[in-house]
């Protein structure tokens, strides 16, 4: 069976891409999606993704939990904003936040319109979303959010780790696609070390959040796959997986 898989590196360069029969795996794996990930493996009900702060007030009074961030800081007045370590089971457990982050939700609005199914990846759940994606017969498009419209290296990294896990299973590759499986072979012995290079680590460090960034290099410490069902980021159900490809190693 013919498959391709496709890097995009920034979303300024989504409209480039034809999705409409993809799936849209959406990468901000600092922090947005990390903590979406961590949020619904921790038995949040639902996430809501929300593009502007303006629009996470449309929830108020309805039991909803709300969570802004803008530049790397919680919004004044909100809950919380988009550090991992508020998306813990006594956090969001049977709750639903809705989200706003500067570059994730966005990401996420403007695959949702276009893309045949949506869903979220992080090095938490890499493992499962490999596992799952192997199992699809789509297209895959994996979406960096990047940084307000910019290309980053955190993103474009983790999306080479997705490459990497799932080649075998693809016939077409685009040139993004090679040189972000490129970039995580050069980093894959040091995550760390060589995601300290990046200028959103360094806006974290600034922000002495240095701790969530290490927290987000969690290697498949999460099953869970957040798939786009309406306005609500909810847990995809794996029951159609075989067992033996739960149980594959990622490289
Ligand atoms: C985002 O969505 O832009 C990021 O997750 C920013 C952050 O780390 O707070």
């Amino acid at each position: 069976m013919q498959r391709k898989i496709e890097v995009c590196v920034t979303p300024a360069l989504l409209g480039l891409y034809d999705i409409k029969d993809s799936i849209v795996v959406v990468i901000d794996i600092l922090r947005a999606t990390s903590s979406i990930v961590y949020g619904i493996d921790n038995g949040a009900n639902a996430i809501i993704p929300v593009a502007n702060v303006e629009d996470c007030l449309n929830y108020t009074d309805n039991g909803y939990l709300l969570a802004a961030e803008r530049n790397g800081s919680v919004v004044d007045g909100y809950d919380f904003g988009n550090s991992p370590f508020s998306y813990t089971k006594e956090r969001v457990g049977g709750k639903t936040v809705v989200l706003t982050t500067t570059n994730g939700t966005k990401a996420l609005h403007m695959a949702r319109s276009r893309a045949k199914q949506v869903v979220v990846g992080s090095f938490l759940n890499l493992q499962s979303l490999s596992n799952w994606l192997k199992t699809q017969d789509n297209d895959v498009l994996l979406l960096c959010a990047g940084w307000k419209d910019h290309f980053n290296l955190e993103d474009t990294l983790f999306a080479g780790a997705v490459v990497n896990a799932i080649r075998a299973g693809f016939t077409e590759f685009d040139d993004s696609c090679v040189a972000a499986e490129d970039l995580y072979l050069l980093a894959k012995n040091n995550l760390r070390a060589y995601i300290s290079k990046s200028s959103h680590s360094h806006r974290l460090a600034a922000l002495n959040i240095e701790e969530d960034v290490q927290f987000c290099l969690q290697l498949n410490i999460c099953d869970a796959i957040p798939v786009l069902i309406g306005d609500n980021l909810v847990r995809l159900q794996l029951d159609q997986i075989p067992e033996s490809s739960l149980t594959e190693h990622v490289n």
